[in-house]
């Protein structure tokens, strides 16, 4: 049932070129600048939208970040994201002008449902990015989208992850094109991205073994700091939690940008960098906040746009050009760096201690 895989977890890292194909099959209409995810809302809804608000817990939430950046951009309207267990209503706001967005994989996740049960006692329209047909999620929420990622056995959650950002972005472009914020030109671009993912995705697989040798080099290191600018910020904050949660090793996840506020303090020659310089995240702007890790004796570990290049890396991954969803690409190194220094010090990947696949408790 692991298809020839020794984990639940690689398998699943590999499927994300199909998965993504099937989150993307038949929703795109690329030379209508347009998708079709076959949702609705009521008359004039988007067009009057104060706010959409995502609500969400751990992957999900990262996803959440990403796709608030894409909701600004790409449907010009406020997006805000919560993690769901300190969700409230809040003050100032117009609940019939706010969308709640709850991104939840499994649709079970109780904190997440708790948000969404605030949302909509408060008068809010609600809506969810869920992987699982008849999850109770949408049973409470006016408007779901299905990421149609397929089944994910390992704990750590990785091909819902890109599964979830693809499904948001088409999710900002409806909005965008229905609220005339986006040009058909400017989403034909967006949409190209969305349709080279898949196969961008592959060809960062096929680097597996570069990213083998890396985990080996690094494995024993003290702690490992991941970094991120725009875009690439929600991709270093997952990183770190997928190898923090299979390899149980100590990593966080910073904006670069912060770097110097305070977590400088604890960089050592003994604490690999890992930046995310690919389009969408302020690359060179990044690479400065590497710099001074670098000056501190770190060594730094990049994955750069293909075509360019920062000679003083440790070790360079190359993204394929995918535009808005190149960090998508990115991550998926940092998942398969996760997998492997989990893999050489022998842990429970699929089940890692002390984590359920669904957190059905407050
Ligand atoms: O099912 P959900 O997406 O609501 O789950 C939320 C989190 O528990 C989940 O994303 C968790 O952080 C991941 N399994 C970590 O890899």
């Amino acid at each position: 049932e692991k298809g020839g895989y020794e984990h639940y977890m690689r398998k699943e890292i590999h499927e994300q070129p199909s998965a993504l194909r099937q989150t993307l099959a038949g929703r795109l209409d690329v030379d209508g600048g347009d998708v079709d995810l076959d949702v609705s809302f009521p008359p004039g809804f988007l067009a009057d939208l104060e706010e959409i608000r995502i609500v969400a817990c751990g992957t999900s939430y990262y996803a959440g970040r990403y796709a608030a950046q894409l909701f600004e951009e790409l449907a010009g309207v406020r997006a805000t994201v919560e993690i769901a267990s300190e969700y409230e209503f809040g003050a100032g706001r117009t609940p019939d002008r706010t969308l709640v967005v709850a991104v939840t994989q499994s649709g079970e996740t109780a904190d997440t449902l708790g948000a969404i049960r605030r949302a909509n006692a408060a008068g809010a329209r609600t809506f969810a990015v869920t992987n699982t047909l008849g999850s109770t999620v949408t049973r409470e929420v006016d408007g779901t989208a299905f990421i149609r990622a397929g089944p994910e056995i390992g704990v750590a959650a990785t091909k819902t992850f890109a599964s979830q950002v693809a499904t948001l972005a088409m999710l900002a472009v409806a909005v965008g094109r229905d609220r005339g914020a986006l040009s058909a030109a400017d989403a034909r671009s967006v949409l190209k991205d969305l349709q080279g993912l898949p196969g961008a995705v592959q060809q960062v697989l096929d680097e597996e073994n570069q990213v083998r040798e890396a985990a080996r080099e690094y494995q024993d290191s003290e702690a490992f700091f991941f970094v991120g600018r725009a875009l690439g910020v929600p991709v270093a904050l997952e990183g770190a939690l997928k190898l923090k949660e299979i390899s149980y090793d100590h990593a966080e996840g910073f904006a670069a940008g912060e770097l110097k506020h305070g977590p400088l303090a604890l960089v050592t020659p003994d604490t690999p960098v890992l930046a995310v310089l690919t389009e969408g995240a302020r690359a060179d702007e990044t690479m400065n906040n590497v710099t001074e890790a670098q000056t501190r004796g770190a060594p730094a570990l990049g994955c750069v746009s293909a075509g360019e290049e920062y000679d003083t890396l440790d070790v360079s991954f190359d993204v394929p050009d995918v535009g808005i969803v190149e960090p998508l690409a990115a991550n998926v190194y940092l998942q398969l760096f996760a997998y492997h220094v989990a893999n050489e010090k022998g842990r429970a990947i699929d089940k890692p201690r002390n984590l359920a696949k669904s957190v059905t408790v407050e």
